[in-house]
């Protein structure tokens, strides 16, 4: 299959639009990372979803609509979604709400719950728009890479397997949305994202954060969310995360690099200067720019051929806790404290 990569233009926003009634899969930018859409009520069209990605059937889909209206009879909302919605849609809130017959259980991998999200990106929510369909969404990355952030890593993941990329530019945020549980009594944050369980506390009146959140799976423990049970944002080199001063993290990465034959460090801007000579990527100095440069930094430090990275993580609280999931994650949770 030939896969083009365009600009998102009128006429190209118009072509993706037709390709999704008709039950293709088309990659498109969010405000987070960019999706791998299909339409969320055609079975066929969510099998390609889970093809095109190799994604084991088992990790269900996001889906995303282009304002709250095209919810009605696909899950229940409840006030408090209707609060959260009021305060972060669109944007990169994420809510896990029970599902109803309609949707098709492929894209909800049989669970009785869905995810629902709508993003603020313009050229998602235009296609959204004109598509006039719920869009069953994953990240556009093949199973088990990084979320792509850019429309090349898209193209790097996805050629010949989808007819169409629309160019919107990076993405923003950079890590996927916080998801949300909301079929309980507390809501409770499965992965978290940009929007922060304080922030959702601060709109429901509380919220709890999932402890498997910075930790791995114990065996046989079962995954509050699927995608969780899987290998997730790994780059093809080791991985180690060290948290503490900038001074006590480069002299424990200085030693650990120099005795290593093929490192590579990711640091924060300010500490840079501290490793002298050695290879350094740039994450930014506060933990949303970290979240920004994360996944484009792990390709690029493995096209770079490096098989070690050594990298500077943040005290994974408040607005930290979303890159500091991924970068555990990343490094199969070698979490140094220094
Ligand atoms: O920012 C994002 O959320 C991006 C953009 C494209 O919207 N999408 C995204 O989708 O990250 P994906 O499929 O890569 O991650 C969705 C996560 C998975 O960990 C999945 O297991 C979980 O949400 N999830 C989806 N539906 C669920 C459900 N019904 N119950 C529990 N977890 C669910
Ligand atoms: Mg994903």
């Amino acid at each position: 299959m030939e896969t083009l990569c365009v600009p998102a233009q009128e006429q190209t926003l118009r072509q993706a639009a037709e390709l999704l009634r008709q039950g293709q899969v088309v990659a498109f930018p969010t405000e987070t990372v960019y999706g791998l859409g299909a339409n969320a009520l055609d079975e066929a069209a969510v099998r390609a979803i889970f093809a095109a990605k190799e994604r084991p059937a088992d990790n269900p889909l996001i889906v995303h609509v282009a304002d709250r209206s095209q919810l009605k009879g696909l899950c229940e909302v409840t006030e408090t979604a209707e609060k959260l919605m009021d305060a972060f849609w669109p944007g990169p809130l994420t809510m896990l709400l029970k599902k109803t017959e309609r949707l098709p259980a492929v894209t909800t991998a049989g669970l009785p719950s869905v995810a629902v999200r709508c993003p603020r990106h313009p050229v998602a929510l235009a296609l959204l728009r004109q598509c006039g369909l719920p869009i069953a969404a994953p990240s556009a990355n093949r199973s088990g890479r990084p979320s792509p952030t850019t429309a090349q890593h898209v193209y790097e993941d996805m050629v010949g397997r989808i007819p169409m990329i629309l160019d919107g530019g990076s993405c923003q945020v950079g890590v996927e949305s916080t998801v949300a549980d909301l079929t309980g009594e507390i809501p409770c944050v499965l992965r978290p994202g940009a929007v922060t369980a304080e922030d959702i506390a601060a709109v429901a009146g509380a919220c709890r954060v999932a402890d498997s959140v910075m930790r791995p799976l114990k065996e046989g423990e079962a995954a509050p969310s699927p995608g969780m049970r899987h290998r997730h944002y790994a780059p093809k080199a080791k991985m180690t995360v060290y948290i503490g001063s900038d001074q006590a993290v480069a002299k424990a990465i200085c030693n650990r690099y120099d005795e290593a034959e093929n490192a590579a460090i990711l640091a924060h801007t300010s500490a840079i200067p501290l490793f002298g000579s050695r290879r350094v990527f740039d994450l930014g100095d506060t933990p949303e720019e970290g979240a920004r440069l994360l996944f484009q930094r792990l390709r690029e430090m493995d096209e770079a051929g490096r098989g070690l990275i050594l990298a500077q993580g943040w005290k994974p609280e408040g607005k930290a806790l979303a890159v500091m999931n991924r970068m555990a994650r990343a490094a199969a949770f070698d979490l140094v404290q220094v």
